[in-house]
């Protein structure tokens, strides 16, 4: 396995639409490995495809305290949601900016995993959360698309003081 490096906001690539995986063999297999490995060596509890330059419909999600419980999410699909829920949140492409964002508190899952088999997950709070932010990566939507207008604002002087500085 190895470690990826991870695209940094404004890197085009965490904007585009990634699109369907096709084939489920050793690449992605191997792609998926190092995607796990490359989330828990950077300690988020996800991670998408486009953050390390892969413009695929792939995901991977671990919110349990011991780390063990990693989830496979390919070509998903939210059927339902329900509920509402505000909490912080952070992504590994914008290092070091925090916010509030708002989004559904539960959720049902469709998608398949790293061998290709489709299953069903339903999903609340952490891992919801968790969810809906890594499916944003796989349409081009980063947490900062979810703030409101003057907190984007904050976000574009905060990210323009740190490039300059
Ligand atoms: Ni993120």
């Amino acid at each position: 396995m190895s470690v990826l490096d991870i695209k940094k906001f404004p890197d085009p690539i965490l904007r585009q639409v990634a699109t369907p995986v096709t084939e489920f063999d050793t690449t992605l297999r191997r792609l998926v490995d190092d995607m796990i490995e490359t989330m828990y060596v950077s300690n988020g509890v996800g991670l998408a495809a486009p953050q390390i330059g892969v413009s695929k419909r792939i995901a991977v999600v671990d919110v349990s305290e011991d780390r063990t419980q990693q989830l496979v999410v390919i070509n998903p699909t939210i059927v339902s949601r329900t509920g509402s829920d505000s909490a912080e949140e952070g992504c590994l492409s914008i290092p070091e900016y925090r916010d509030t964002v708002t989004r559904s508190k539960e959720l049902k899952l469709q998608a398949f995993d790293h061998m290709g088999k489709q299953y069903e997950l339903d999903a609340q709070d952490l891992l919801a959360r968790c969810l809906q932010h890594e499916i944003d990566h796989l349409d081009g939507v980063l947490f900062i698309d979810h703030l409101s207008r003057l907190k984007r604002d904050m976000f574009r002087r905060w990210f323009k003081k740190r490039a300059e500085a």
